[in-house]
């Protein structure tokens, strides 16, 4: 499709219009090697050679949303000094590169939204914005219930109180249970942290829902792309 250039380079991020036209009139932008010497030049960014100071404008990769199903044993960083398995390893099929948005430690497996789209990642993971993230949290024995409104109302941890959680119980063993854990932030090993705080310890943890997000029919390991009423939604939020 033709474009005006300096719109492509607009879309491309490279530069404001007003700013893109102001580099073409300087000359710094040429079309299959030719300095582009009039505004109103336009090109097809699939077929032609644009440059801005020497280097190659790209078409920009479409927006991407993934949600993927993380198996306990992966870190969600790109690279692990340690070499342990990397959830980027997970995401190849993906046609394009996408991040996770917050992270998961090692040993938790379950939801976490994937997508190359910088803006909503910086605004999904701001504290004013508040995502619920819901938890199942294997407990050793069974919290009393003086320790689980603890958990509700907000419990000190060295970085401050936690904010108000919803707790309940939903299994219980002769030396476990199962606890559903709903929390508005996002600290660091916060859900380990609560639990340690009324004198717990963390057995398995797997987040199941971040928002509206679920894991639905995934298998550890799988992911799923975001219909556009889901991206529509998170959006919104
Ligand atoms: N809380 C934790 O302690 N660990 C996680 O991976 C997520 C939340």
């Amino acid at each position: 499709m033709l474009e005006r250039i300096q719109k492509i380079m607009a879309q491309g991020g490279i530069a404001s219009r007003r700013e893109a036209e102001r580099l073409i009139l300087d000359g710094r932008v040429t079309l299959n090697g030719k300095v582009v010497e009039e505004l109103g030049t336009k090109a097809d960014i699939e077929k032609d050679y644009i440059k801005v100071n020497g280097k190659l404008i790209t078409r920009p990769e479409p927006k991407t949303y993934v949600i993927l199903f993380k198996p306990r044993g992966y870190v969600t960083t790109s690279k692990d000094p340690e070499g342990r398995p990397t959830v980027m390893e997970l995401l190849e099929k993906v046609k394009v590169r996408v991040f996770p948005v917050g992270r998961l430690d090692y040993d938790t497996e379950g939801l976490i939204l994937c997508t190359n789209d910088g803006d909503l990642a910086h605004r999904f993971q701001h504290p004013s914005h508040e995502i619920p993230k819901t938890y199942l949290v294997k407990v050793d024995g069974v919290p009393t219930p003086d320790a689980i409104s603890k958990l509700r109302n907000g419990i000190k941890l060295k970085d401050g109180m936690t904010a108000p959680a919803r707790v309940k119980i939903v299994r219980k063993a002769e030396a476990n249970s199962w606890l559903e854990v709903i929390i508005h932030e996002g600290r660091n090993r916060q859900i380990k942290r609560m639990f340690e705080a009324i004198g717990r310890s963390v057995i398995k943890l797997k987040r199941e829902g971040l928002a509206f997000l679920t894991l639905g029919d995934l298998k550890p390991g799988e992911f799923r792309h975001l219909t556009a009423e889901e991206i529509r939604k998170l959006k919104e939020l």
